[in-house]
């Protein structure tokens, strides 16, 4: 598999406040952007020897992060991998019975890569980011 670790998503209601934990473990935010597909508002935190981290935020109610926060409050949400051919990396997972949540769809928030969500009980939602 080529698939590399990217970043670490968490679910937060409120980026700012989670935003500001963050910083008191050295970490900077980044500006925050609007996802019209997802439904969220997103901001990626970078450190410079810690992972990547991504908070997301509902926009609204409809928004598809609204029930985990429900049910768990501020949490991880899902982990990405970068893959060098998207395609090819869902049709390989597939085949190791990950289910497709989303198809790849372009990604404002990572310079417009192609972004897919993939889904295995034993392992949660997964992202692929494009290379
Ligand atoms: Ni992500």
């Amino acid at each position: 598999m080529d698939l590399k670790f990217h970043h670490l998503g968490i679910a937060c209601k409120d980026i700012d406040q989670t935003a500001e934990r963050y910083s008191l473990l050295g970490y900077t935010r980044g500006e925050q952007i609007f996802d019209p597909l997802q439904n969220i508002n997103i901001c990626f935190l970078t450190h410079p020897e810690m992972p990547l981290v991504e908070l997301l935020s509902p926009a609204d109610i409809k928004s598809p992060i609204v029930q985990i926060l429900e049910k768990n409050g501020t949490t991880p949400y899902h982990t990405c991998y970068s893959v060098t051919d998207i395609t090819e990396a869902i049709g390989r997972l597939k085949k190791q019975q990950y289910i497709v949540v989303s198809t790849p769809k372009i990604a404002c928030a990572i310079d417009n890569h192609r972004v897919a969500f993939l889904y295995h009980k034993d392992m949660g939602l997964i992202e692929l980011v494009e290379e």
